[in-house]
């Protein structure tokens, strides 16, 4: 096996092949099972800020004689409509959060002591809420770093993209109060300018930054006429969209990049490397192909490594990131008259 070895978030990976957020690294087996595959690092299933008012509903519902508040938004609970004293809610509230939390932090200790890679946990946030105080919490579990995966859909057209944006600064500043922890995070793509919202972003103070999140999607079932959802995981020719952000981006952050989405062999693996991608996420790849995959990629690589004379991962990362591409404007390409008008 070539020397894979390599840093992310100013952490020491013997690969950068990781193993990214979801089901699967959501119990200690399968993250004992992930590291003895040969993944570089391990990103544990998120907590959900949405998980966590759940579970204070949850016990709320159970403290009110029945009376439901399941579906209820959390403002319409705070506004004492179950409880006398606004002490009352918010202490059953703060009760739910730290038992949630709770969980999540003992089988993050439990994690980290049955591995010997960084094992990097994650929090799913949608608002500037009052949650980042667990983040000391996530901290003190011995934790290696700290993802936060913010996704906001800009779908509110009296707000503007800066009011959006704001929401990102206002998480990251909020959590670097608490936490020396590495930081990455992880987003989408609805940036009035991409480019320069994740410039602006690597400057704040992270370590790194993970593109790109793939979106829950919508569909409809035409036979029910009702709202269902798409596909869950991605399928192999989703890396593409990836592959040009991290070209066009490597080298031009002050933080490193994760790539993820639609990487599925060893093919996808290289090309984010190639394309400037200190480090590769999969997730999809881990249910459809099962985690035999990891070793798959790893061994195929090491050949490709061999057969191109590259001893390290250094040596050919971002050799095509654009700022090395003899024709920049190749990788920007988007509508290809030669190549759509010459199919029929
Ligand atoms: C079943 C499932 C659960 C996921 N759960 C999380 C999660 O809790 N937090 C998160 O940041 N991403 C989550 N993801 C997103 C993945 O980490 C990844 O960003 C996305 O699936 C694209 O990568 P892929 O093409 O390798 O699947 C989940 C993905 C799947 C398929």
């Amino acid at each position: 096996m070539e020397n894979l070895q390599t840093t992310y978030l100013g952490l020491k990976l013997r690969n950068p092949l990781i193993a990214g957020s979801c089901g699967l690294t959501n119990s200690v087996s399968n993250i004992k099972e992930l590291a003895k595959k040969g993944v570089g690092a391990i990103v544990v299933k998120s907590l959900f800020e949405e998980q966590i008012q759940i579970e204070a509903e949850k016990v709320i519902k159970n403290d009110t004689d029945g009376v439901s508040t399941f579906n209820m938004a959390p403002d319409t609970l705070l506004s004492k409509r179950i409880f006398d004293y606004e002490e009352a809610y918010s202490y059953i509230y703060d009760f739910a959060k730290r038992n949630t939390l709770g969980k999540y932090l003992s089988f993050l200790e439990e994690a980290k002591r049955s591995v010997d890679i960084p094992l990097i946990a994650s929090i799913n946030c949608v608002s500037n809420q009052d949650w980042h105080a667990f983040s000391k919490k996530i901290e003190e579990t011995g934790i290696d770093a700290l993802e936060l995966n913010i996704y906001i859909l800009p779908s509110d057209w009296r707000r503007s993209g800066e009011d959006n944006e704001k929401i990102y600064y206002d998480i990251i500043r909020e959590v670097r109060n608490y936490v020396n922890l590495p930081i990455s995070v992880k987003i989408g793509y609805y940036f009035s300018s991409l480019a320069q919202s994740i410039k602006k972003l690597s400057e704040c103070g992270i370590k790194g930054l993970v593109l790109f999140n793939r979106p829950y999607n919508t569909d409809i079932d035409i036979d029910k006429i009702a709202l269902s959802h798409g596909p869950v995981f991605s399928t192999s020719e989703e890396f593409t969209h990836t592959l040009r952000w991290m070209s066009i981006l490597s080298g031009h952050t002050h933080c490193d990049l994760s790539a993820s989405t639609g990487v599925h062999d060893y093919k996808a693996f290289i090309k984010q490397l190639l394309a400037g991608a200190n480090t590769v996420q999969i997730a999809s790849a881990l249910y459809k192909e099962g985690f035999e995959v990891i070793p798959e990629i790893l061994k195929s690589t090491s050949v490709w490594m061999k057969k191109h004379d590259f001893n390290s991962i250094e040596s050919f990362r971002g050799k095509l990131a654009k700022s090395n591409l003899e024709n920049p404007a190749a990788i920007e390409r988007v509508q290809f008259m030669k190549l759509y008008s010459g199919i029929e």
